[in-house]
């Protein structure tokens, strides 16, 4: 089946789904027109016949910081993973609803999920480079599957990356050793300099910083304030104090009993959602009432 591609700067591929800046913007700062809206309506993810997520509809604003909050269980991750469908790499795993990205509905027949990835990168809750692979390689890889091969290419596109990641000083005497040989959050920049290297659109990370210590997790913080300029973030956090320092909207969601689907709840400013929200349940999970 043919599949359409969502465009991507690294792609030689000129048909487009939906606009993107063209290869020349790839060694200059992405554009603010880059980053995206991300419009859910009716979504519903399965794993076989057990509904984990139930009917959500939510606008995730371009330029903006998104923190998914609610006890365990309740789908932030579920969630999360359908924006960028990586929920059906899971087998018996199915999608129901829409997500659109400025427009684009990514569960489209014609869309490729491959480019849906590169579009929508992923940071995971454990820092996970490739462990025989070296600094370098770990954000070069992206790049060659993308096709870019030229060394001098390459070389700029790391440094970028590992800048961006806010990485750069602390690694670039030692790029030929092994990522695994960084501490766990240099690991975790690693890792974000690597979902960056193939320039995304949209930056979801799932509890990016449950592992690591507080210095690291601040230095996360500082650097998802400074990835927002460019990219739509998504991060899922239990850090009721994390959400409220890099967000500036927050979701609430939460199970309705054992064994239910999780619901969104509410969304809003984050100023209002931790000062004044509308639902109760919303106050309670805040103030460390339950979850
Ligand atoms: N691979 C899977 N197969 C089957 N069920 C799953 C799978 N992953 C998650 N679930 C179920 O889906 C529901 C939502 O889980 P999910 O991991 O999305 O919650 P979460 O809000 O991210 O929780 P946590 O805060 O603990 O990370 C749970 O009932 C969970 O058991
Ligand atoms: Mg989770």
């Amino acid at each position: 089946m043919a599949t359409t591609r969502i465009p991507h700067p690294q792609t030689a591929d000129s048909r487009t789904a939906l606009p993107t800046p063209g290869r020349g913007a790839r060694d200059e700062a992405p554009e603010a027109g880059m980053t995206k809206r991300i419009e859910i309506t009716g979504l519903n993810a399965y794993y076989g016949a057990h509904r984990a997520v139930e009917d959500i509809a939510m606008t995730i604003e371009p330029r903006t910081v998104t923190a998914f909050i609610g006890p365990s269980g309740c789908g932030k991750s579920t969630f999360i993973r359908t924006l960028n469908r990586m929920h059906e790499l899971v087998p018996g795993a199915r999608v129901e609803g829409s997500v659109k990205l400025d427009g684009q509905n990514l569960y489209s027949p014609e869309v490729d999920p491959v480019a849906v990835r590169r579009t929508v990168g992923m940071v995971f809750q454990r820092a996970n480079p490739f462990p025989t692979m070296s600094i370098y390689e770990n954000v070069a890889a992206g790049l060659r599957l993308n096709g870019t091969k030229k060394k001098g290419d390459l070389d700029a596109i790391v440094e970028r990356s590992l800048r961006g990641a806010n990485l750069w000083n602390e690694v670039k005497d030692r790029l030929n050793k092994p990522g695994s040989g960084l501490s766990g959050g240099q690991q975790q920049r690693l890792c974000i300099a690597r979902a960056i290297a193939v320039e995304p659109q949209v930056l979801l990370m799932d509890e990016p910083c449950s592992a690591l210590d507080p210095i690291s997790t601040l230095a996360i913080e500082d650097l998802i304030a400074l990835l927002k300029e460019r990219y739509t973030i998504v991060i899922v956090t239990h850090n009721m104090q994390q959400a409220a320092r890099v967000s500036d909207r927050t979701a609430f969601f939460n199970l309705a009993g054992p064994g239910q689907p999780g619901r969104l709840v509410e969304i809003g400013d984050t100023e209002k959602i931790f000062s004044a929200p509308e639902v109760e349940a919303t106050a309670d999970y805040i103030a460390g009432r339950f979850g």
